[in-house]
């Protein structure tokens, strides 16, 4: 049997197999830290939307929840002004670059950031930051899916499952800082790619930009 460790999360005292990120550790026992871009699987994950920031006693700074291993002993508290603070400004972030226009969204009620802004409070508006909208194009060339950049947040999901769970890697991140965007490598449509359609990346895909088109 795996070891465990007991640490307090809250106020509440909590064992988590040895190993286990502080995250799943967290959710398992119903405490709940905001997430978007983690898988439980990964070893090393980018924690890149950093939302599941917490403050762990000892350190000076809030860390990714996600990305910590738990340890005997350790004290969490999954929120306080400097951590609510730096959730704020995460999520504006990851807003900042999807076009918010819910009404038209096939994944309306089913979206990673609707429950965020939920559970945490936070408002479904782009601001303080200026929206960064690139009016880049859907990419409708698959027969099973297409894809919207304009509602991607790049948390890499996709990127993700289709390299380590699918074992295709037909989609990356390309451009640099405000022009990073998903895309194929040259830059051609997914149906020109070696994407084989298997469907994993819409199935992570937090939000409506990997959508399923209707069974013909
Ligand atoms: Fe931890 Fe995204 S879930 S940084």
């Amino acid at each position: 049997m795996a070891a465990k460790v007991t640490l307090t999360i809250d106020g509440r005292e909590i064992t988590a197999p040895a190993g286990e990120k502080l995250l799943w550790a967290a959710l398992d026992h119903g405490i709940y830290i905001p997430h978007l871009c983690a898988f439980r699987e990964e070893e090393r994950p980018a924690a890149s939307c950093r939302l599941c920031l917490v403050e762990v006693a000892g350190f000076r700074a809030p860390v990714a929840a996600c990305a910590l291993t738990v340890a005997a002993g350790m004290v969490v508290q999954t929120r306080s002004p400097r951590v609510d603070r730096l959730v704020r400004q995460a999520f504006a972030l990851l807003l900042s670059r999807h076009r918010l226009a819910c009404g038209q969204c096939p994944r309306n009620g089913d979206c990673a950031l609707q429950e965020i802004a939920r559970r945490r409070g936070l408002k479904l508006r782009r601001e303080p930051l200026p929206p960064l909208d690139h009016d880049l194009p859907v990419d409708n060339s698959p027969a099973t899916f297409y894809y919207d950049p304009g509602r991607c947040v790049l948390c890499g999901r996709c990127v993700w499952v289709c390299r380590h769970r699918a074992g295709v890697g037909a989609i990356g991140f390309v451009g640099r800082g405000l022009n990073r965007r998903v895309g194929t490598f040259g830059d051609v449509p997914l149906a020109q790619s070696s994407c084989t359609e298997c469907g994993a990346c819409v199935s992570v895909c937090p939000v409506g930009a990997l959508v399923a088109k209707p069974a013909p």
